[in-house]
């Protein structure tokens, strides 16, 4: 009998230069998913503009991800701040024109035990996920004059019914926020042909699982979550809109181990 040798598929990409030409804004660049997502729209051919408050981390981050600077762009802002969420967008536009996609990683946490919690700390996470949330949502939707894409980072810590950990609930409930407020933006935008979905990860690699958990393992690196929000914001999503995609993973080694 003569075997024949099984035919040579050539490897294909699933996605592939999928951003070519896009502009897409990342908050919360800096580090951690933020990052991920930056690297791998560049390497999918978009340009990106990378945001977070620290100056040194982002301008640092963008160097990483695209040394001679054509690509990227690094900005310094606070996203719960109106006035500096639109400082940030006109850059922007002051450096390319249009914009295609928006991408909100930006966030904080406050750990207190619930009858202690200042509120504060309550107002301050509020102001920075949610309400930068909808801030850097607005903007764009002021932008996107021939439509887009958005992906909003939740957790599953914002999912409903999935066990949550003592001593976050300003977190848990401005990431039920996120999650709300992409449902309403789906609708509202679908006409404009703005389309917004949600990802929801588990416990992700970064410098603020570490902090916020430090016992709990990772199940997922920073990469894994970009490869869904690069879907996202792609056309070959172009069928999804208003969906929270839940990232459960499975353990891991922490990075570096
Ligand atoms: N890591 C996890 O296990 C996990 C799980 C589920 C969901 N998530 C979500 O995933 C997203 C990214 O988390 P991560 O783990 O990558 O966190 P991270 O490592 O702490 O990075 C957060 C980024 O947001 C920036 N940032 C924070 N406050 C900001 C503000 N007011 N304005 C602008 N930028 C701000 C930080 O930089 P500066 O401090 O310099 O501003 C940093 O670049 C967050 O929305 C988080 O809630 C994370």
């Amino acid at each position: 009998m003569v075997r024949t040798a099984p035919a040579q598929v050539p490897r294909r990409r699933v996605i592939d230069m999928c951003l070519q030409e896009k502009i897409v804004i990342i908050t919360g660049a800096g580090r951690g998913i933020g990052e991920a997502c930056a690297r791998l729209c560049l390497s999918e051919g978009a340009r990106v503009a990378l945001i977070s408050r620290t100056t040194q981390e982002v301008e640092a981050a963008a160097r990483r991800l695209d040394p001679a600077g054509e690509n990227t762009l690094a900005l310094t802002g606070d996203v719960g701040d109106e006035q500096a969420v639109a400082d940030l967008f006109n850059r922007v536009a002051e450096r390319w024109s249009g914009l295609d996609g928006l991408v909100n990683c930006a966030a904080i946490f406050r750990q207190d035990e619930f009858s202690r919690m200042p509120l504060e700390h309550w107002n301050e996470v509020l102001r920075v996920n949610l309400t930068g949330t909808f801030l850097t949502c607005r903007e764009a939707f002021r932008r996107l004059t021939t439509g887009g894409a958005i992906v909003n980072i939740s957790s599953l810590s914002g999912v409903p019914g999935v066990e949550k950990f003592p001593g976050f609930a300003a977190y848990n409930v401005s990431k039920y926020g996120v999650l709300g407020l992409t449902e309403i933006l789906a609708v509202e935008g679908q006409p404009r042909g703005i389309r917004v979905n949600c990802v929801s990860p588990g416990a992700v690699d970064t410098a603020m699982l570490k902090q916020a958990a430090p016992d709990l393992p990772p199940v997922m690196r920073p990469e894994e979550v970009a490869e869904t929000v690069v879907f996202l914001l792609s056309g070959r999503a172009g069928a999804i809109n208003g969906a929270n995609i839940i990232l459960s993973g499975s353990p891991r080694p922490r990075a570096g181990k």
